[in-house]
């Protein structure tokens, strides 16, 4: 009998955990990186209310799911649940990646790494001896501060609405990796100045993301440098105004996209234990950015 393709008694179970999750594409992702792979592998979306987060995580324990993934409002209540969390995840105070082992479960962040991977894939460079400018503080930007400041920047500027937050990343920063890091209530200039005088500018906040696509995190009449690079980890527009500025400007501009694929094949090599060759990767990108 031919064996049809799909779920059999072999295969092995992954998810991702959140609230609300129709929107994600992690289980496309996941599902299209297993047939790349031919891996027999299935990866599917469960939605779980913050009140029930424990009773999920031992359920998946008890049915022996190989890992799941978790996206917001997860990714911080979960850390406590896990029998082994990564150093790095401490610091970045959040895990998307979840690997069971035996029953044991590890807790890593990849998007941090998808971050970081997505970056120099694009730009090739990365952030060392880099003054680096970043909008917003929520746990994006303390994911991405922490990797940043880890890959040896030389300056982190942090700028945020709420300056109480910006303040809560700077001194994780400043009191576990390097003191480099700084934000507006620091720093003697403004951070419209800080932002011109900049190497990379990172937008991390939600700003100029569908439907609102006609706002930018920057003001009008920020003066733009031709050497500098703009990130936005919005993917949705492709280009967000805060982009489309930088770019008729002459900028280098880099958007979210990369970020979302790379953490999500960085969790598929944590629980497979593979390396996801360079013509998959090329294929994902394909896929994806139809
Ligand atoms: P995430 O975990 O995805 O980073 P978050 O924790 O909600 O999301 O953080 C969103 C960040 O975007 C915050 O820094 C937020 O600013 P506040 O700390 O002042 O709330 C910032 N942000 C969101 N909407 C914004 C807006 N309209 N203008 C300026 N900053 C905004």
């Amino acid at each position: 009998m031919k064996i049809r393709d799909g779920v059999t008694g072999k295969t092995k179970i992954f998810g991702v955990i959140g609230n609300p999750i129709e929107h994600s594409i992690s289980p496309q992702l996941h599902n299209t990186i297993s047939r790349y792979m031919k891996i027999d592998a299935a990866y599917v979306p469960f939605r779980v209310e913050q009140d029930n987060l424990q009773g999920a995580v031992e359920g998946f324990k008890a049915l022996n799911v190989g890992g799941f993934n978790v996206t917001i409002p997860h990714k911080k209540q979960i850390m406590k649940f896990i029998d082994q969390n990564s150093k790095e995840a401490i610091l970045m105070g959040a895990v998307n990646t979840v690997k069971n082992v035996d029953g044991k479960l590890f807790g890593y962040n990849t998007d941090a790494e998808g971050f970081s991977r997505s970056f120099k894939e694009e730009t090739g460079t990365g952030f060392k001896d880099k003054t680096v400018a970043m909008i917003g503080a929520g746990g994006a930007a303390r994911a991405i501060a922490v990797k940043i400041a880890m890959e040896g920047a030389k300056k982190i500027f942090i700028c945020n609405r709420t300056v109480s937050r910006a303040v809560e990343i700077v001194d994780i920063v400043n009191n576990n990796i390097a003191e480099i890091a700084a934000c507006c209530e620091t720093c003697e200039v403004r951070n419209r100045e800080i932002i011109e005088y900049s190497n990379i500018i990172i937008n991390t906040t939600s700003v100029g993301m569908y439907p609102d696509m006609d706002k930018s995190p920057l003001e009008e009449g920020f003066m733009y440098n031709k050497d500098q690079i703009f990130y936005d980890v919005v993917y949705n527009p492709v280009k967000t105004k805060f982009l489309a500025d930088a770019e008729r400007n002459g900028c280098k501009i880099v958007n979210g996209l990369g970020m979302l694929l790379y953490q999500g094949m960085l969790s598929y090599e944590i629980w497979m234990n593979v390396k996801i060759t360079g013509e998959v990767i090329r294929n994902i990108f394909k896929y994806f950015s139809r």
